[in-house]
């Protein structure tokens, strides 16, 4: 296309009276503007397409081994959890984008309208994300928060502790199925909240708005075997085994 606009251009200049040498230099000029113009336009993509991390054409392998997390959380629960209901979220997914609009469509798009997609968009979509975020903010690496993600808990909470007690409450409050989300406000502010079912911060129809920074699955099937009604237990188990490393790449990405 830009191409196109050089040679159009090319043309009317020649068409005009002036100089040979100008007539050089005016269309040396305008390929120029026009080359680095289309330049930026593939810079942008680029980014754009860095920004999809997740992959919906491939079932993700978890990043460690079942076992990985016991004693807190169990090898038993983790296999059942990633192969059965993390893999039926996917395929259950894939199958409802097929021959749609969607199929094509980063899946972080179809959140900001999922509010006009079919429940099993909604549902099996979110149900795909959201564990694959899960799974990467889970590890046990004795992994701290960075100095920028601590330094801005601080200033939003008050003290990490107090970061804790309000994350922890979202979660062992929410009713029902869900999941409670530290993430990033389009205010680039830390926020608390939860989400029901598998809606998560980035869909339209969430009450809470932003950019997922770390998440907790508090659906039964997430510690039934282990804990089964003591979801407190659970979630306090959580903190032993946060892969802080993730949480603060997603922060100073989001941050950007
Ligand atoms: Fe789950």
């Amino acid at each position: 296309m830009n191409i196109l606009y050089i040679l159009l251009f090319n043309k009317k200049i020649y068409k005009m009276k002036m100089n040979s040498n100008i007539r050089i230099i005016i269309s040396g000029i305008f390929a120029v503007i026009l080359s680095s113009l289309s330049l930026s336009g593939q810079v942008n993509e680029l980014k754009k397409s860095d920004m999809e991390k997740i992959n919906t054409k491939e079932f993700p392998a978890l990043p460690y081994a079942y076992d990985a997390l016991e004693p807190y959380i169990d090898a038993r629960t983790m296999e059942i959890h990633y192969d059965r209901h993390h893999r039926a979220y996917f395929n259950n997914f894939v199958n409802a984008i097929k021959g749609t609009e969607l199929e094509n469509t980063p899946i972080e798009q179809i959140f900001a309208e999922v509010s006009k997609a079919s429940d099993a968009v909604r549902n099996n979509g979110g149900g795909f994300y959201n564990h694959v975020i899960f799974w990467n903010n889970l590890a046990k690496n004795g992994s701290k928060p960075s100095a920028e993600l601590s330094a801005a808990i601080d200033k939003t909470f008050g003290s990490f502790e107090k970061f804790r007690e309000i994350f922890s409450n979202a979660a062992k409050t929410r009713f029902g199925s869900g999941w409670a989300w530290l993430y990033l406000t389009p205010g680039k502010e830390l926020a608390v909240g939860s989400t029901p079912n598998q809606d998560n911060p980035l869909m339209d129809v969430s009450p809470v708005k932003g950019t997922p920074l770390l998440t907790i699955d508090v659906w039964e099937h997430a510690y039934y075997l282990k804990y089964q009604n003591k979801r407190p237990d659970y979630v306090e188990a959580f903190w032993n085994v946060i892969n802080w490393d993730t949480v603060n790449e997603r922060y100073s990405e989001a941050m950007k």
